[in-house]
């Protein structure tokens, strides 16, 4: 297939993600459309839209004045305005149901050539797929939080989906600054959600048996893994390590590393009390209204700084081929 050729792309769902893909999506220079699947998100939404496009200013992230991106959005509640997009993402909440429903309005109004995305983090491609009246236009594309500044992407396919068109997409990906990761297959929690959940499991063991306590634990992961994950993975860094040591490790740690199915005791408690962290003051750590603030905002400045300080070894790491 030869590369698509896209001019609109729209983006359902203006909450927290949808926003963020579409400021994205606009700082990429594509005409975009948003659509408001419930009353009153039109206006939110394009407040929001509005102050994540002026952070992006501050970042150094436009090439263009505010008023000229919001010249080139369509907010709207009404799904006819999807007809000319060449690509819709659906970002509505993780409610099976309500997934179905959006599908269905969309594929009601696009073009059969559209291709049709899912921001789900959760729920298996290949199911979603299963809604569809053309489930081979239709494939995960995850994006993470904030969208405008971060170069993640996972694109995944469903049992179902047209390799091609996620090749394709995965190409255009790179016009939106991404570094996109494509899945052949699909996976439950994709690539870094299952990688996290291995490395939640052994966490909650370690401090379940005492050996740290968790924000001893944080630290070690903080300063030891975020000293060099930026610059390159973890496979890059055995083979700057020195793989030896590596494989004998791994004959006497992995027998021992911790394969429970249950859920940990501090998750089960958070569940039943209904405790959402920063958002409802009910976390793993003790939260005040004051520091769940700041730790808003100092993400903020450090989304701000390390994705300059990537993009600068990103350059440098590219001239010498890695
Ligand atoms: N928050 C993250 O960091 C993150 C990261 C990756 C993927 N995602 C995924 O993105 C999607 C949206 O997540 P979010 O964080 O933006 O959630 P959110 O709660 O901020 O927004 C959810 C949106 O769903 C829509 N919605 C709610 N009720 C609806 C209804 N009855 N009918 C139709 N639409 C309805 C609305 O547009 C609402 O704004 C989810 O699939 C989520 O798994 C979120």
């Amino acid at each position: 297939m030869g590369q698509l050729v896209m001019k609109q792309i729209a983006v359902v769902g203006l909450g927290l993600m949808g926003c963020s893909i579409i400021v994205s999506f606009l700082r990429a220079g594509y005409d975009v459309v948003g659509v408001a699947p419930i009353p009153d998100e039109a206006a939110t939404g394009k407040l929001r839209i509005r102050e994540q496009l002026h952070l992006c200013q501050e970042m150094g992230l436009l090439h263009q004045d505010i008023e000229y991106y919001e010249s080139r959005l369509l907010i709207s509640d009404d799904y006819a305005d999807l007809k000319y997009s060449q690509l819709v993402v659906e970002c509505v909440i993780e409610v099976f149901d309500i997934k179905k429903h959006v599908y269905n309005r969309i594929e009601e109004v696009v073009e059969k050539t559209a291709i049709i995305a899912t921001n789900t983090s959760a729920i298996p491609i290949s199911q979603l797929q299963k809604f569809l009246q053309h489930p081979e236009r239709f494939m995960g594309i995850h994006w993470a939080e904030p969208a405008f500044a971060t170069r993640f992407l996972e694109i995944t396919c469903g049992e179902s989906t047209d390799l091609a068109l996620a090749e394709g997409i995965s190409q255009e990906a790179e016009k939106w600054e991404k570094e996109p990761t494509l899945l052949y297959k699909d996976i439950r929690g994709f690539i870094t959600n299952r990688l996290m959940y291995a490395v939640y499991r052994q966490g909650f063991e370690l401090i379940n048996e005492e050996y740290v306590s968790m924000s001893g634990l944080d630290k070690c992961f903080q300063y030891d893994i975020g000293s060099w994950i930026t610059l390159m993975g973890i496979f890059r860094r055995m083979d700057y390590i020195g793989l030896d040591h590596y494989r004998k490790s791994y004959a006497h740690i992995f027998p021992k590393l911790s394969n429970s199915p249950s859920v940990p005791q501090q998750m089960k408690h958070i569940a039943a009390i209904q405790g959402r962290g920063i958002h409802n003051l009910k976390g793993l750590y003790p939260h005040t209204d004051e520091s769940a603030k700041k730790l808003e905002h100092r993400l903020v400045s450090f989304n701000k700084e390390i994705y300059s300080l990537a993009e600068r070894y990103r350059n440098k790491l590219k001239n010498i081929n890695l």
